[in-house]
């Protein structure tokens, strides 16, 4: 069975996700800062490893990520973090935050493990269905998720010639720690073994781009393919719905 590497894997999607790899008995690599719930993953068995660092520091992840035995064939880039923005209020930040984690993390995290890739391998990277359509309050986070989404989409094109597959995971509302702090209504959420049962199948099937919920996703899908303007008077009946 294939090694597996997860960032983000002490709470929410990554930890359900490491959990159900490490039942099958393959090497799980369980990435994060939080040492108390890394201790406990460790506790399901030898196979669990666990890399403690900072993604926001490269140095950092370059150290943790140098020297990995057995090297993972698949590498699952799912850490990430969200704040909204109130009344348009833009908090530069908070932007910064938001970008930092998400998309420097990301980057952070790639760079330092990118000399064990090779032919065969596939690197996940967990986005959000949030890129798809300009909702809001989500300057911050729904920007840097178009941010994950792009550079997902554009790796995916420049590694295929070196036989490294990418796929790019679109999640609609998940019940994570990172959701129980929303205070707004989250449309047709899942739990977090539905999501991480998803990404492992689509894992699986060697899928390009992982959507679920299935309907929750066509629905932002289609409305993130119509005219801006339309998109944009759609988006402000949302607002308005909140009033
Ligand atoms: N839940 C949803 O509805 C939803 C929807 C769409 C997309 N997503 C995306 O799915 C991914 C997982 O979300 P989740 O809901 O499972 O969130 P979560 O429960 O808050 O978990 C976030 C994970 O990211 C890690 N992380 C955050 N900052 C980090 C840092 N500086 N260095 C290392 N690790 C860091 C955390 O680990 P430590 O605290 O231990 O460092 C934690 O394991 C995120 O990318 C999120 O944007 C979630």
């Amino acid at each position: 069975m294939n090694p597996i590497l997860i960032t983000g894997a002490t709470s929410g999607i990554g930890e359900q996700l490491a959990k159900d790899y490490a039942q099958s008995g393959q090497t799980v690599y369980v990435c994060g800062r939080n040492s108390a719930k890394l201790h406990e993953l460790v506790a399901l068995g030898k196979h669990v490893k666990p890399l403690q660092f900072d993604l926001t520091d490269l140095d950092s992840c370059k150290e943790a990520l140098q020297n990995l035995d057995p090297i993972p064939q698949t590498w699952v880039f799912n850490a990430g973090d969200c704040e909204y923005i109130d009344d348009g209020i833009v908090d530069a930040a908070l932007i910064k935050r938001v970008f930092t984690i998400n998309v420097i993390g990301l980057a952070n995290a790639i760079e330092g493990a990118q000399h064990h890739f090779s032919s065969g391998h596939q690197l996940v990277i967990v986005g959000s269905i949030a890129s798809e359509m300009a909702l809001p309050r989500a300057e911050a986070y729904g920007a840097s998720k178009a941010a994950v989404s792009y550079l997902s989409r554009t790796l995916a094109v420049d590694l295929a010639p070196k036989g490294i597959k990418v796929s790019t995971v679109f999640p609609g509302f998940v019940k994570t720690p990172l959701t129980d702090k929303n205070d707004f209504p989250m449309p047709m959420m899942i739990e977090v073994d539905e999501a991480a049962k998803a990404i492992k199948e689509g894992i699986e099937s060697g899928k390009t781009n992982i959507y679920f919920p299935k309907r929750f996703t066509w629905i932002l899908r289609i409305l993130g393919s119509l005219p801006y303007s339309l998109q944009h008077r759609l988006a402000k009946k949302l607002i308005k719905e909140k009033q």
